[in-house]
C-alpha cells in the first residue's frame, strides 16, 4: 500500500520533452510529456479503447496521439479526435495527474487532486540555488521503498557497506547520535568531535588536523531524507551552531515508489565549497554514486530475500531507533489515509 496524498518525484526535468516518456509510480503507469509552450503533462498511460500505453505514441498538435488507432487526447486526459467518427463518448478519456516543476524535478500528486496544495512540495532548493554547487542523478531499484528510507536513516551502515568508499569506524564507535521525532518527521543527529577527517574531507576542505563533523538526516514522509553533512576545524564551534572555516553538503533523496517491489531514487548532491566548479560537483556525484550502487546491490538482495519468505521475524538493534520512529508515523499516516478514503466512499454512497 502507498500513500497517495503527497507530492512525489516523476521525473528530473530533463527527461521530459515532447517525446512521451512512460513511467509507473505508485503501481499506476503515467505518461509525462511537455506542450510545445513547455507545460509538462502527466496522463494516465493506458489508452482508453484497449489500453495500449500512451506513452507509445506521439504528440500531434499538443494532443497525444495513440499509437495503435490514433485516438487523440488533450492535456486533461479528453479524447478529442477518434479517427473516422464524428461523435467521441464521453467514456472516451484517461485519469490526468497534476504535475509541478520545481528543483528541477517534476512532481505528481498521485492523490486526491482536490487537496494537491504546491506549497506541500518538500524543500529542496539547494538543488538550484546559486549559493550552492549541485546536481541530481536517478537510479532504478529493484526492491521496496522502504528500504531505501531505512538505509539512509540508519547511516552505521558507512562503516560496512562502504569501508572502501565514503565510510570510516569512527561513524559508529566514537558517535553521538540523537533522535528527535516531531509531529511529521524524524530527525537523526550524528556529531563526530575531534576526529581525523575522512580523505574525501581532507581533499575538499584542506583539513590539517582534527575536525568536527555532523551528519543530520532529516526524514519526512513517506520517503524523503535530507542529509545534511560536514566538518570544521575541531574547537571552532559547530556543535554551537557556529559553521565556520570548513565545507557543508546536502545530500538530497527522494524515493517514489514504482511497484511494491522496485522504486525510482531521486538524488543528488549539493556543496558550499568551490561551488562555481563543476568539476568539483561531478567529482562529488561520481563518489557517491558509486557509494549508493553499493546501496543498492543491499536493497536488492534484501528484496530477492523478502519475496522467498514474505514478512519474516527481525531482530532490531539499537541504531534501527530513527528506522523505528519513522515507521510508527508511516504506520500513523497509512491509518489516517485509509481512513479518511473509506469515510469519504461512505459519504459518497
Ligand atoms: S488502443 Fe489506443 S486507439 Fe486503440
Ligand atoms: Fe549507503
Amino acid at each position: 500500500m502507498f500513500l497517495r496524498n503527497y507530492w512525489y518525484v516523476a521525473a528530473s526535468g530533463h527527461e521530459i520533452g515532447q517525446r512521451p516518456l512512460g513511467r509507473i509510480i505508485l503501481g499506476e503507469p503515467v505518461v509525462l510529456y511537455r506542450l510545445a509552450d513547455g507545460t509538462p503533462v502527466a496522463l494516465e498511460d493506458r489508452c482508453a479503447h484497449r489500453h495500449l500505453p500512451l506513452s507509445m505514441g506521439k504528440l500531434v498538435d499538443d494532443t497525444l496521439q495513440c499509437h495503435y488507432h490514433g485516438l487523440r487526447y488533450d492535456k486533461t486526459g479528453v479524447c478529442v479526435r477518434i479517427p473516422g467518427q464524428d461523435t467521441i463518448p464521453r467514456s472516451a478519456r484517461v485519469k490526468s495527474y497534476p504535475v509541478v516543476e520545481r528543483y528541477r524535478w517534476l512532481w505528481i500528486w498521485m492523490g486526491d487532486p482536490a487537496l494537491a496544495d504546491p506549497d506541500k512540495i518538500t524543500d529542496y532548493h539547494w538543488l538550484d540555488d546559486p549559493s550552492w554547487g549541485a546536481k541530481s542523478q536517478y537510479l532504478h531499484v529493484k526492491g521496496n521503498w522502504q528500504l531505501i528510507v531505512d538505509n539512509l536513516l540508519d547511516l552505521t551502515h558507512l562503516a560496512f557497506v562502504h569501508d572502501t568508499t565514503i565510510g570510516n569506524s569512527a561513524l559508529v564507535d566514537q558517535a553521538q547520535v540523537k533522535v528527535k521525532r516531531s509531529e511529521d518527521g524524524v530527525t537523526v543527529t550524528r556529531w563526530i568531535i575531534d576526529a581525523p577527517a575522512p580523505p574525501t574531507f581532507v581533499k575538499a576542505g584542506g583539513f590539517a588536523s582534527n575536525v568536527d563533523r555532523w551528519q543530520i538526516i532529516n526524514f519526512t514522509p513517506p520517503a524523503f531524507l535530507r542529509l545534511d553533512v560536514g566538518a570544521t576545524p575541531t574547537g571552532t564551534g559547530a556543535p554551537e551552531g557556529r559553521r565556520v572555516g570548513g565545507i557543508g553538503m546536502w545530500n538530497l533523496n527522494a524515493i517514489t515508489p514504482e511497484t511494491e517491489r522496485t522504486s525510482h531514487y531521486f538524488w543528488g548532491q549539493a556543496h558550499n565549497f568551490d561551488v562555481g566548479n563543476p568539476r568539483t560537483t561531478d567529482m562529488l556525484i561520481e563518489q557517491i554514486r558509486t557509494a549508493f550502487l553499493e546501496d543498492v546491490a543491499v536493497f536488492e538482495a534484501q528484496q530477492r530475500n523478502l519475496e522467498l519468505i514474505p514478512n519474516p521475524r527481525q531482530t532490531d538493534i539499537n541504531a534501527d531507533a530513527g528506522v523505528i520512529q519513522a515507521r510508527r508515523i508511516l504506520d500513523r499516516l497509512h491509518q489516517e489515509e485509509g481512513a479518511a478514503a473509506a469515510a469519504k466512499m461512505v459519504a459518497a454512497e
